[in-house]
């Protein structure tokens, strides 16, 4: 079967992690039995942990700084602690310690092997392009398998300034040597795909979530629900 235009250039596939690959309110799911009240507490506790840890990157890059993906992780756990729980007292004991274990223990989204073993197959290239830092990449490759279907995993850390900042869709050429228009890039935050389409790769919006369109810069080349809707694009 022919490839869908414009996925009839593409060379390398390249994927974000978190959200895409790795879901990461896994951590929150793995923990369920630590909170005093796991159906009022817990998916909130973790919608706020993401959503800070998101926007904590994004204002670092406003304002020039950048700490690695780790410790920001950390602060959004927190200030989304400190939301949920209120005062230091009131949090249960080893909480912390334990959702920010399981951050490197995430699961993969169910398809996400399978398509990343078709890609491969067909001989494309595969990376991962992620605001996550090395020590925190590493592990979670490793442990779900994701890691040795890779040609490359790429941090942010290696430019000092997180998504959706242009040098960090640069390091993909640095990494794989291909141009932009061989490129198709996997994000399931709408936000990161705009960025990467603004760029100039084909991109593959995985709107898991039914989320609206976001008024942003750039266009993904389709909307698809899973990873798995990819390769029929590539005509795999
Ligand atoms: C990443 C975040 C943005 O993996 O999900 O880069």
């Amino acid at each position: 079967m022919p490839a869908t235009p414009p996925f009839d250039t593409v060379e390398a596939c390249v994927f974000d992690a978190y959200g895409t690959l790795f879901d990461v309110h896994s951590a929150v799911g793995k923990c369920k039995t630590l909170f005093p009240n796991p159906d009022a507490q817990a998916d909130k506790l973790s919608d706020i942990w993401r959503t800070r840890q998101l926007q904590y990157s994004w204002l670092r890059a406003a304002m020039g700084r950048h700490d690695p993906f780790w410790a920001l992780t950390g602060d959004a756990l927190d200030f989304a602690l400190d939301s949920v729980f209120g005062a230091d007292t009131a949090k249960p004991d080893g909480l912390r310690e334990a959702l920010m274990g399981a951050y490197l223990d995430l699961s993969t989204y169910p398809e996400v092997i399978d398509t990343l073993k078709t890609l491969r197959a067909a001989g494309l290239k595969t990376a991962i392009l992620s605001n996550g830092s090395p020590d925190m990449l590493g592990p979670v490759c490793e442990s779900t398998g994701v890691g040795p279907l890779m040609d490359a995993v790429i941090s942010v850390e290696e430019v000092g300034v997180f998504k959706p900042h242009p040098s960090v869709y640069d390091l993909v050429r640095k990494h794989l040597g291909v141009r932009r228009t061989a490129v198709t890039f996997q994000s399931s935050n709408a936000w990161d795909a705009q960025a990467a389409s603004d760029y100039g790769f084909r991109v593959a919006w995985i709107n898991r979530f039914g989320q609206a369109r976001e008024r942003l810069p750039g266009a993904p080349d389709a909307e698809l629900q899973r990873l798995d809707q990819l390769p029929p694009l590539l005509g795999l």
